[in-house]
């Protein structure tokens, strides 16, 4: 599939924008400096916290924040369980149902796995693997090309 441009501008802090790319929905996360802040309190529940495992995280994105700037996270919005869609949960606290430690990431609605918000899978959920992030690159500071 052709490679998708996505200017940055429209994307507030806190929000997020899906895209389609190759048929898949594509997330572009505008990180706040908090929830950046966030992310490190996580390690010590996840599954696989620096991304070692083969498959969904390409080398450019092996690090904490998984990615290539830490206030821009894009991933490819597709549980790795069975492929149901999960749903931003970017309250504090997790918000109604979430366990009250949660600062926030992503629910899936078909097994209840749950991500962080650099799309890291927690231990013990029915998901394998950390969310997959696709190949893309900044073309400046405002636009992104992903694919
Ligand atoms: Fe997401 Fe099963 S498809 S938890």
């Amino acid at each position: 599939g052709a490679p998708v441009t996505v200017n940055l501008n429209m994307i507030a802090p806190g929000t997020m924008l899906t895209v389609e790319w190759q048929g898949k929905p594509v997330w572009i996360l505008h990180r706040t400096q908090e929830m950046i802040d966030g992310l490190k309190n996580n390690d010590p529940f996840l599954a696989d916290p620096f991304s070692n495992r083969p498959g969904f995280t390409p080398e450019f994105a092996k690090n904490i924040d998984r990615s290539r700037k830490p206030e821009w996270f894009v991933c490819v919005g597709i549980c790795t369980h069975l492929g149901c869609s999960p749903s931003p949960r970017f309250a504090v606290g997790g918000g109604e149902g979430m366990p009250s430690d949660w600062d926030g990431g992503f629910l899936c609605p078909c097994h209840g796995s749950m991500f962080d918000l650099a799309g890291r899978v927690f231990k013990n959920q029915p998901a394998p693997d950390n969310l997959e992030v696709p190949p893309y690159y900044f073309i400046d500071d405002n636009n992104i090309m992903v694919g």
